[in-house]
């Protein structure tokens, strides 16, 4: 189905085509003035600029044009020539009933055709998450959703960082305090023990002390050093350890990204790509777009059109290790070979714009990206009320864990205070306040422009009134319950009736959902559907408060009511879906 807004374009499209004009000026937007009217079109300023007209004799033989289209009420002019207009609430009536009978038919379809790779997460083997990668994980997951449902073919990858320094740094820290392992022999004396000498909590606590000692101590920092280029270079003994360290981190990581709700198609990381690298580095070499620089091997991706200096990426340093930046091109090169992707997206901290600018100048350059357009989908950081970035009391760096426990709280706190769900049985009351914490930080965190910085603030974001997650759920369950007491009087079938002024602002919101998504799309905003859905349930709330609904006597107006009511209830979940927020059953 074509979208309300794009078939009320087409027809006023066609209007302007009849008097002459290009049918790009019958674009139609919702109103700016809802009190004034429904729609409005623009086009006769345009066309009399163009034309040299006078744009209100224009909008006058469009008015008349559109009035033989049988969809309008009223056709206004105002002002210079805007033309303002309302439709006939049958055309909303059936418009509506097509969204009942098909559901899906208010996905834009925009992505059809198209794949798309989606880099997010990006956790660190060794390290424990924080906010930072909070932020990565929760917008990369809402693009993932939002892309899916608007079509396209997405595979996701968490793309694990486990094959830089910090590697190299837990391996020579080891080697000090356990210098019997086997692990730490010359030769190689595989197979090596099953079991890992380490665990996920021996490898948080080693890997703040090892990055210390190195900072401290250049002789550590050269140990560090010598085992990360060991370790890439495949020294057996390391290649092992390092095992150990992946699938310790890993199954940790995977717990929590669980605990969020969120799934990757692939748990690839930076050391996957490594065997492509020799290959890459030679063609590069040959190709004389890799060059020898003080004993590093660079790629110069500066261009002339630079106002700001754009450094060279280095692409092997002088002692033979690669950085994030070779296993970056690598990872692309293993990306369009793997899935011949239209599209590849990073979501990850706005810091790393310039590493960004820097591996796709260079793999561009080098034609490695197939047809993929290579974009970085940059976020702020997550700061504390003094407005630093965010810690823990103690100043340290705060745990995603401790996170989602401290937000679980907050929300068993609000709706004690709130008197929700305070009889249900103990694991219930467990599993909402779960999922109101949850929806609490994810919401907080997509509502804002993504680019900006916003602060933590757990009080506000778990209220039950705003624009919060929390708010969003309880208007679903509210919705549900009306739903739920209706019972047997609920008519599936009934359709919508539209009288009311509530009822038309309720029923133009919800035909606007094509349009959300898909913009939502183009800018990458997740904040896009944060505002569309917070606008859905206000305006429900005050069809809600002006009109009876279970005690209407008249049982086509309450058929009706109920019907709008389990249609912005598919919405308002679809699109907290999209932001990977549950609703409870009851609350
Ligand atoms: N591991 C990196 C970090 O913690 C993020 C990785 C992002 N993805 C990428 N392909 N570079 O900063």
């Amino acid at each position: 189905m074509t979208s309300l807004l794009s078939e009320l374009s087409a027809t006023a499209g066609a209007a302007f085509a009849a008097e002459g004009f290009l049918p790009e000026l019958g674009q139609i937007q919702l109103s700016d003035r809802p009190d004034l009217a429904q729609f409005q079109c623009n086009g006769a300023l345009a066309a009399a600029k163009q034309a040299k007209g006078n744009p209100r004799q224009i909008a006058e033989r469009i008015r008349a044009r559109l009035t033989e289209s049988a969809l309008f009420e009223e056709i206004t002019i105002a002002g210079p020539g805007f033309i303002n207009l309302r439709l006939k609430d049958a055309i909303l009536e059936s418009r509506l009933q097509t969204l009942a009978a098909r559901p899906d038919s208010a996905l834009p379809a925009s992505g059809r055709g198209k794949a798309a790779v989606l880099d997010f997460g990006g956790p660190n083997i060794a390290k424990p998450m924080h906010v930072g990668h909070l932020r990565s994980a929760i917008i990369g997951d809402c693009l993932q959703r939002l892309f899916r449902a608007n079509g396209w073919n997405i595979s996701s990858d968490v793309h694990l960082g486990d094959w830089g320094l910090q590697m190299g740094q837990l391996i020579s820290e080891l080697a000090i305090r356990f210098p019997g392992l086997p692990y730490f022999a010359p030769g190689d004396h595989s197979p090596y023990p099953v079991e890992s000498p380490v665990t996920m909590d021996d490898l948080e606590r080693l890997y703040p002390e090892a990055a210390a000692a190195c900072k401290n101590d250049p002789a550590r920092l050269e140990a560090a050093r010598c085992a990360t280029v060991e370790l890439q270079a495949g020294r057996p003994g390391y290649r092992a350890l390092w095992q150990h360290f992946v699938e310790a981190s890993a199954e940790g990581l995977r717990r929590e990204y669980d605990s969020l709700g969120i799934c990757f198609d692939e748990w690839r990381g930076e050391s996957d790509a490594d065997p492509l690298i020799p290959g890459i580095i030679e063609d590069l070499k040959d190709r004389g777009l890799a060059v020898i620089d003080q004993g590093a091997l660079i790629v110069d991706v500066s261009e002339p059109s630079d106002t700001v200096e754009v450094p060279p990426l280095i692409l092997m340093k002088s002692d033979g290790a690669v950085n994030y930046a070779t296993t970056d091109i690598a990872t692309i090169v293993q990306r369009v070979r793997d899935h011949d992707p239209d599209l590849i997206l990073y979501v990850v901290d706005q810091r790393q714009h310039l590493h960004f600018q820097q591996v796709f100048r260079a793999t561009r350059k080098a034609g490695l990206a197939g047809h993929a357009v290579l974009e970085h989908v940059g976020y702020g950081t997550v700061n504390g009320k003094d407005g630093k970035p965010f810690k823990t009391r103690a100043g340290g760096v705060m745990k995603l864990y401790d996170l989602i426990s401290m937000a679980t709280d907050e929300a068993r706190k609000r709706l004690a205070e709130a008197g929700l769900a305070t009889e249900y049985p103990p694991e219930e009351q467990a599993r909402i306040a779960g999922a109101v914490g949850i929806a609490a930080i994810k919401f907080a965190d997509l509502s804002n422009n993504r680019v900006s910085n916003y602060i933590f603030d757990l009080e506000r974001f778990t209220k039950f009134e705003g624009k919060t997650g929390p708010y969003l759920q309880y208007a679903a369950v509210r919705i549900k319950s009306v739903l739920r007491k209706a019972g047997d009087e609920r008519q599936k079938s009934a359709l919508p009736v539209i009288r009311s002024e509530e009822e038309r602002a309720l029923a133009l919101q919800l035909l606007s959902m094509p349009e959300a998504l898909e913009s939502a799309e183009t800018r990458r905003a997740p904040n896009l559907i944060c505002d569309y859905v917070f606008r859905l349930a206000q305006n429900f709330s005050r069809f809600y408060t002006e009109h009876h609904i279970l005690s209407e006597a008249d049982v086509d107006l309450k058929g009706g009511r109920l019907g709008l009511c389990e249609l912005t209830l598919s919405e308002i979940e679809r699109l907290l879906m999209l932001l990977g927020i549950e609703v409870p059953e009851r609350m």
